[in-house]
């Protein structure tokens, strides 16, 4: 997998798979454009929304993800016309993605679900995604990482013990592999290096619990790297590369997957939830090498690229092709990922500055 990726590169680099517009050259302008790409549902969501009865609530609404896919959602069911509520209920402590869900026009629920209390007035639900998480700031602040990631989703599933859950989880529950496996898969074990991916495993334990105790249907989504034009993995090696900063190359491969894909994917894996729960891996198919994509963004941005440290022999990745033919591959091709990203940075389109630190291999955050 590995060397067709490079391959991949280096032949084969103007093809791809599917484009947002089926036109290479079509370049996003701004985040108008950048959203509606986000959000605008795949035919297989359309008709998943269609057999969806009860509404669907989404927990942790309020971060990178959360807004894109209830709208993703709320523009699926109403093609659907279906009679249901998207419902997105976050803290929303920045209140910028409050607004945006109102004005596309998803109803919004101001919550900590750490507190009780404020949980039991959320609306009833059938369906849930629980997008709760906290990872950036664990060892300044460890029992917060523990709190979000195994108190809320105890809090949640109590709340809703008779809905079907999709929980989003992470790749960093697995051990590095080597690079050349093809990455972890669903049936390896765990070896969580850390103290976030502890806390993220953690979650996992929590929901497994109540999905047995409860017969909560419930599906873990473990998820390598969403990204966006706004910030991701690929916007963060586009950005260094921009700036004349040396790529750290001691991570060298990972995996990562259009949001709007994930989102997709996401919402549609509810069909899979049961109870002990399901696990997925949500990534892209292919392996992708760092060294290539700081060379191609060099290419693109007209930069010379540096280099520090050697790629090691293993990195975080996992194995999605399960998910691939359980739900269907992700539309969007790494080329045109790339051509976004690039072409997004080089209009200093807006950035989120919320860095993934992909670098990191000793697991603190
Ligand atoms: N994005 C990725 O590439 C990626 C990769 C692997 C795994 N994941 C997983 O996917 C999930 C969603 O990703 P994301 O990037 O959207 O995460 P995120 O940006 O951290 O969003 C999660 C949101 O949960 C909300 N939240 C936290 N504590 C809460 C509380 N007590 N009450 C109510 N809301 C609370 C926060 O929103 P407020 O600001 O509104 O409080 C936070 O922004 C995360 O759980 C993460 O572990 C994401």
């Amino acid at each position: 997998m590995l060397y067709f990726l490079l391959s991949k590169f280096l032949t084969d680099s103007g093809t791809s798979v599917m484009t947002i517009s089926e036109s290479d050259s079509f370049e996003i302008q701004d985040e108008d454009q950048l959203d509606h790409w986000l959000t605008t549902p795949s035919e297989a969501l359309i008709r998943f929304m269609g057999t969806l009865r009860g509404n669907l609530l989404i927990l942790g609404a309020g971060g990178k993800m959360g807004p894109t896919l209830a709208a993703r959602a709320q523009f699926a069911a109403a093609k659907a016309q279906a009679d249901l509520r998207v419902i997105a209920a976050s803290r929303f402590s920045d209140n910028r993605s409050k607004q945006w869900l109102n004005a596309n026009g998803v109803q919004t629920e101001t919550v900590d679900l750490l507190d009780r209390k404020s949980i039991e007035q959320l609306p009833d639900a059938d369906n849930v995604i629980f997008l709760v998480g906290s990872k950036f700031g664990t060892s300044a602040n460890p029992s917060q990482t523990w709190m979000a990631n195994t108190i809320v989703p105890a809090n949640a599933l109590e709340r809703y013990p008779n809905a079907r859950f999709v929980a989003l989880s992470t790749g960093n529950v697995y051990p590095f592999s080597p690079t050349e496996s093809g990455g972890s898969c669903v049936t390896d074990p765990v070896g969580p290096i850390g103290e976030y991916a502890q806390a993220a495993l953690g979650r996992e334990r929590v929901f497994q619990h109540y999905s047995v105790a409860n017969e909560t249907k419930t599906v873990l989504v473990r998820l390598n790297y969403a990204v966006d034009l706004r910030y991701g993995v690929l916007v963060d090696i586009a950005t260094k590369v921009q700036a004349g900063t040396p790529i750290d190359l001691t991570c060298g491969y990972l995996n990562c997957i259009w949001q709007g894909d994930a989102n997709d994917i996401i919402i549609r894996s509810l069909e899979l939830a049961d109870s002990p729960p399901r696990l997925i891996n949500l990534t892209g198919e292919d392996t992708l090498s760092v060294r290539r994509i700081a060379e191609d963004f060099g290419q693109r941005l007209n930069r010379k690229v540096t280099f520090v440290g050697e790629e090691s022999s293993n990195a975080l990745l996992s194995n999605a092709s399960e998910t691939s033919r359980l739900l269907g591959s992700p539309n969007t091709s790494i080329d045109t990922i790339l051509q976004q990203t690039a072409n997004w940075v080089t209009r200093e389109g807006r950035l989120l500055n919320k860095p993934t630190h992909f670098e990191v291999r000793d697991g603190v955050f």
